[in-house]
């Protein structure tokens, strides 16, 4: 083996030294030819007008995926953004994706830019798109489960050798496949875990089959090159995959909410209620993810979490912004790092014309809206709301606490003390749904 000092990747010559082939030519060969497909766009004249950029972004993935995006040298990151400025601007994917892959060496490194959710967004932003956040969020935790039998497919010497262990595995994709309705059938999908620990490596690629997949069409490609991890740790891809299954679920949580405002406001508390109720079963697939994070040992959390200072879930613009639907925060939670680190939904919620579901309520009941059965139904569903997110945040401050002990938040709070106060907030503090 050699190391090319340029890219500071290790080149490999396909033998070790007892002469037998070395288990890391596939890694480093597919790694040393990414960086000349990088190359080679940085001095072409132009990039062919029907290509929109994907199989320069792929190359650029294999390369961050064998070196961690902290890591990149500098010369890649200087022929990246040359590739940006000369082919970025008609190639809206292409300029989103090298956007969050430079993001921490233009100073620009934050949750959004980390979870690459300006590429994915641009995915579910189409009239053709059939990609609902309820579908994306399926297709995420699948291909965690697609990474993870792969990975374990692979040899034990080459990339991922601090992959979980044979029990954690099982764990962890018995956790993820809750997220998926899988086409394997449910008896099969539960039986998965154990057949992955029964089953010959060079046949676990098979039982990843009847998972869904991207739609075939050539925007649905770029879901593949949407994970961008800071390291080379193997645990840091489904980390990232599981916060962006987060973002999804809490994108669909927003727009159901705003369907319940709308039933409000069309004087129906009974259709509200079911509304709610079906936000309640959201919130707790939402929880579940957690479950699936915890699979991670603390030490490979640390690992990669070293590089990821400045990105936080606190800036997850989603999160706050079903809080701030549900109804205005109180001033001391508008005004703290929560509220700050949004500062686009702060505004929204300080608008004094922002409708919020405590509003229409309110309203609603005291213009003497329809009958009690309706009421009765919405103030238990409310309830259960309330009462579910108060288990998410448990259960976040739990995981918090194991994972990162007094040690501050990426996002500069003082960490698990932080997640401590949150659990004094209700997110319909200002209703007595209790009567
Ligand atoms: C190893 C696991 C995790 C740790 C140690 C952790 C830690 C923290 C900490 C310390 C904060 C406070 C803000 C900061 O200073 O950064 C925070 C905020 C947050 N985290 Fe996590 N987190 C973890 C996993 C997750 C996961 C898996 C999710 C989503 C499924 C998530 C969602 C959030 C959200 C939405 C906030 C903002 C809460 C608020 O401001 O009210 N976190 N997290």
């Amino acid at each position: 083996m050699s190391t090319d000092p340029e890219s500071n990747t290790v080149e490999c010559a396909g033998k070790t030294a007892g002469g037998r082939a070395c288990a890391l030519r596939d890694a480093c060969g597919s790694r040393a030819s990414a960086l000349r497909e990088i190359r080679r766009w940085a001095t072409a004249d132009r990039m062919p007008e029907e290509s929109d950029g994907i199989s320069l972004a792929r190359s650029v993935t294999e390369h961050v995926r064998g070196k961690g995006k902290h890591f990149l040298s500098d010369r890649v990151r200087v022929m990246l953004s040359d590739i940006r400025r000369r082919h970025g601007v008609d190639r809206p994917f292409l300029d989103a994706f090298l956007d969050c892959v430079l993001d921490k060496h233009e100073g620009r490194f934050q949750n959004r830019t980390y979870l690459a959710l300006p590429v994915l967004e641009l995915l579910m932003d189409h009239r053709d798109a059939a990609l609902s956040a309820d579908r994306m969020s399926t297709l995420l935790m699948a291909d965690v489960v697609r990474f993870e039998i792969e990975a374990a497919a692979g040899s034990p010497a080459g990339s991922g050798r601090d992959r979980p262990d044979a029990a954690t595995l099982s764990t962890r994709l018995r956790h993820a496949l809750r997220l998926v309705p899988t086409g394997l059938g449910a008896p099969e999908a539960d039986d998965l875990p154990s057949r992955l620990a029964h089953t010959p490596r060079s046949r676990l690629e098979g039982l990843a089959d009847g998972l869904p997949r991207p739609p075939a069409n050539d925007r649905a490609r770029w879901f593949d090159v949407t994970v961008q991890p800071v390291s080379v740790v193997h645990d840091e891809y489904f980390f990232i995959r599981v916060l962006q299954t987060h973002e999804m679920h809490f994108t669909a949580m927003v727009e159901s909410v705003k369907k319940v405002i709308g039933a409000l406001r069309a004087g129906n508390p009974e259709g509200a209620a079911e509304l709610v109720e079906r936000v309640v079963v959201m919130f707790e697939r939402a929880a579940t993810l957690f479950r699936v994070v915890a699979t991670m040992r603390a030490e490979q959390f640390s690992a990669f979490r070293q590089y990821t200072q400045g990105a936080s879930a606190i800036q997850s613009e989603q999160y706050k912004r079903f809080e701030g639907l549900c109804g205005v925060p109180t001033v001391p939670r508008l005004r703290s790092s929560a509220f700050t680190s949004v500062p686009v939904v702060r505004a929204e919620s300080e608008d004094p014309g922002h409708d919020t579901v405590t509003r229409a309520y309110r309203e609603l009941r005291n213009a003497g809206g329809p009958g009690r059965a309706g009421w009765d139904r919405l103030d238990t569903a409310i309830s259960r709301l309330e009462s579910g997110h108060q288990r998410w945040k448990s259960a976040h401050r739990g995981l918090a606490a194991r994972m990162l002990g007094d040690a501050h938040g990426s996002g500069y709070t003082d960490g698990v003390p932080y997640l401590t106060r949150c659990l004094e907030n209700r997110l319909f503090w200002q209703l007595d749904t209790s009567a």
